[in-house]
């Protein structure tokens, strides 16, 4: 039996990634801030829930120090995550600060705390919830794409780094998605016309939303495939602005997505 760790796996995209994993017959380790909320998993036999924010290095090396004593571990799947959006000039410091040690540094320590173990073994998996937001920058999106960016990056530049010692790299990157991912929000624009434009961009129809259970399932599907791949882009409307950002180039694509949005 397969043993993965996901974090954030109170709701959203980690919640569905730990439920179907569990009914594959792997052994999930569910980390998240309130266990004690926890209904979904008490009585699933596979599932084991650990209380584990990412912000808190002492909880990070507690899961990981029970992990390694007791079976250790096959995928560490980083994705809990929080947001922000809006304009720069308007976000506060604090929020900008939480958001990156959020989506960036606590990826980096957990990965930190398996990877030594990974190699000693010579396997095992990195996957990482990334975003459309860390290939693509959108405006009003700074803080995020930022953090996104350099998760994208970090996962990009580890892929090589740890293919000597068979270890896998990979990245989930789904575009907009339908659960309750927070994002608070803080304008100075007077003018919310470009953003109103932007949103219809990047949720043309509420209705076709990409469901967590999507998302879930590309996830399952990195863990087990053993290729080579190192993207999984989930949801026609990352694919499609993925698509076009890659085959038109920046300058391109920047005139492109100006001419929408400000007109
Ligand atoms: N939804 C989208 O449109 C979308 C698109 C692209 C990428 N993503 C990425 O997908 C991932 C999952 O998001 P989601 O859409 O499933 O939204 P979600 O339901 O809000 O899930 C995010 C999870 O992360 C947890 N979390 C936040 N801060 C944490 C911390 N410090 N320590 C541990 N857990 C923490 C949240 O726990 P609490 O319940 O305690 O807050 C929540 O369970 C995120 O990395 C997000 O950036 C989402």
């Amino acid at each position: 039996m397969k043993t993965i760790l996901i974090t954030g796996a109170q709701s959203g995209i980690g919640k569905e990634s730990a439920k179907l994993f569990a009914s594959k017959g792997w052994n999930v380790i569910a980390g998240m801030r309130n266990p004690q909320l926890d209904k979904t998993f008490i009585e699933m036999e596979n599932v084991k829930v650990v209380k584990l924010d990412v912000l808190n290095a002492e909880e990070i090396q507690a899961v990981a120090k029970e992990i390694l004593d007791n079976g250790g571990l096959d995928v560490l799947f980083n994705n809990a995550g929080i947001g922000v959006k809006g304009c720069l000039d308007a976000t506060p410091i604090d929020s900008i600060q939480e958001v990156l040690r959020t989506d960036l540094m606590g990826p980096i320590q957990l990965m930190k705390a398996f990877i030594p173990y990974f190699k000693s073994k010579r396997s095992g998996m990195l996957l990482t919830t990334t975003s459309l937001s860390g290939v693509v920058s959108f405006p009003y999106d700074s803080v995020y794409a930022a953090a996104k960016h350099a998760l994208t990056g970090l996962c990009e530049s580890l892929y090589f780094e740890l293919k000597p010692y068979d270890i896998k790299v990979k990245v989930i990157v789904p575009g907009p998605v339908n659960t309750n991912f927070k994002m608070k929000t803080y304008n100075s624009n007077q003018n919310l016309k470009p953003a109103k434009n932007l949103s219809k961009i990047l949720i043309p129809d509420f209705n076709q939303l990409t469901e967590a259970k999507e998302v879930a399932k590309a996830a399952y599907e990195a863990a087990t495939s053993d290729n080579d791949q190192f993207e999984y882009i989930v949801g026609d409307v990352a694919k499609d602005l993925i698509s076009q950002y890659r085959s038109q180039g920046i300058e391109e694509f920047k005139d492109t997505l100006s001419k929408k949005i400000f007109k």
